[in-house]
């Protein structure tokens, strides 16, 4: 089975930011088409594949993307046209090639992830697979993940006095999909409606959480449990739990954190990580110590890589060689999957790979920046990883993969649900 597009082109387009991005489109010789969104993160890690922005301020501040467009135009489509292509990786390789950096920053990870996505579709279409069975592996079972639901937003994706950046409800103890997309929805109502009661703006953050005026993660935490009881759930892992992602690199300097007021060494952001997973159901904290801060990654991992997935964002990149040596060096215990960190669908099939040998778990994740794309609901599902975060079960773009996943559930053949054993 081959590929063969007949043009590719690109759009610039709008994210749910309202920054630009690309649409890329792909045509195949019999008149389909498959397209795909590009999503932008706003906490970024330093070695992500570098997304090209125009930095020509008289137009949307600087954050066009009429370079990338461009680029995808002009040299993406003349290499990835009028040829044959036997697999996702041949494609992705030459993507890789003509840019030539080692960091995707000539062409921009932005232009590549959007025509490397555009063609795994097509590799679906022509095998006449749904995306989710194409994209898994041989000697995986498919299974519908666990959403993720962010519902309490702050860091850089909120104007809040929360440090911390995500508050994730995870319904991992519910019997099936639908049953974990309608608990994630009715915590989530219930704590607007707690938040009202109590006086906080219930106004909601790039990812569809709210951002109420707390600065204690504690407090959030607490707030949390109190909507998932008063919902008429349990909390924990046979009922809803909770996932962090303080995303702490952003509140790194100088060898401190910074969270409500204080400043903390390691050492004791990792008590206070203890204190609340004593204290709440918390079973997953990604990026709880900042990028850069290895021996301190090391010391969380032997300290509570026991008791809690540690998932490693910032640090890993969806990179397959920093998640080896993050393996080898005993940091975390997970990886987050973000297609464009890595900026092609292979590396980040092959990152996933990585995840498995090692027995590492996997989350894939959306970014803050999103359009109404659903290739991720796809990926979770055909990875078989059990995870997936796509944001508060509001909002167009973050609501499109939840709805994704509740389409797939209803298609059948009957999947697996939950985390992978
Ligand atoms: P980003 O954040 O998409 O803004 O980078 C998401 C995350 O940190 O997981
Ligand atoms: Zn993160």
């Amino acid at each position: 089975m081959t590929v063969r597009f007949s043009s590719m082109s690109a759009i610039e387009i709008l994210d749910s930011r309202s920054r630009p991005t690309l649409r890329v489109q792909g045509t195949l010789p019999d008149g389909r088409t498959v397209r795909a969104g590009v999503p932008s993160g706003a906490s970024t890690g330093a070695r992500e594949a570098v997304e090209l922005r125009d930095h020509d301020v008289s137009r949307y501040s600087g954050q066009g993307v009429q370079q990338a467009v461009a680029h995808v135009n002009g040299p993406i489509a003349e290499a990835l046209t009028g040829r044959s292509f036997s697999s996702l990786d041949q494609v992705d390789d030459t993507l890789r090639a003509l840019d030539g950096t080692a960091n995707k920053s000539r062409l921009g990870a932005n232009a590549i992830v959007g025509a490397s996505i555009a063609a795994a579709q097509a590799f679906a279409l022509e095998a006449e697979q749904s995306l989710w069975r194409w994209l898994t592996p041989d000697g995986v079972i498919p299974r519908l993940p666990v959403p993720h639901f962010n519902v309490v937003n702050g860091g850089m994706h909120a104007a809040n006095e929360l440090d911390f950046q995500e508050f994730m409800i995870a319904p991992i103890g519910a019997p099936s999909l639908p049953e974990a997309i309608r608990a994630g929805v009715e915590v989530y109502q219930r704590l607007r409606a707690l938040l009202a009661e109590r006086g906080f703006e219930t106004g909601l953050g790039d990812e569809g959480g709210f951002a109420p005026e707390i600065a204690r993660p504690e407090d959030v935490l607490a707030l949390l449990v109190q909507a998932i009881e008063d919902a008429g759930y349990t909390t924990g892992r046979d009922g809803v739990a909770i996932a962090l992602d303080p995303a702490s690199s952003e509140f790194h300097r100088d060898g401190r954190y910074l969270v409500g007021g204080e400043s903390l060494s390691s050492e004791d952001m990792i008590d206070r990580y203890a204190e609340m997973i004593d204290k709440f159901p918390v079973w997953s904290i990604e990026d709880g110590l900042g990028e850069t801060d290895t021996a301190g990654w090391q010391k969380l991992t032997q300290t509570l890589g026991e008791r809690v997935q540690l998932v490693g964002d910032d640090n890993f990149v969806t990179n397959p060689g920093l998640i080896a040596e993050a393996v080898a060096a005993g940091i975390g215990n997970a990886a987050l999957i973000k297609v464009n960190q890595v900026g092609t669908v292979s590396e980040t099939l092959e990152a996933l790979r990585v995840c498995r040998e090692s027995r590492y778990a996997a989350m894939i994740s959306h970014r803050s920046g999103e359009t109404d794309d659903t290739f991720i609901a796809d990926l979770a599902v055909g990875s078989g990883c059990g995870q997936l975060k796509s944001g508060a079960p509001a909002r167009g773009e973050r609501v499109a993969k939840y709805n994704r996943l509740l389409e797939i559930a209803a298609s059948g053949p009957a999947h697996p649900f939950g985390l992978a054993d």
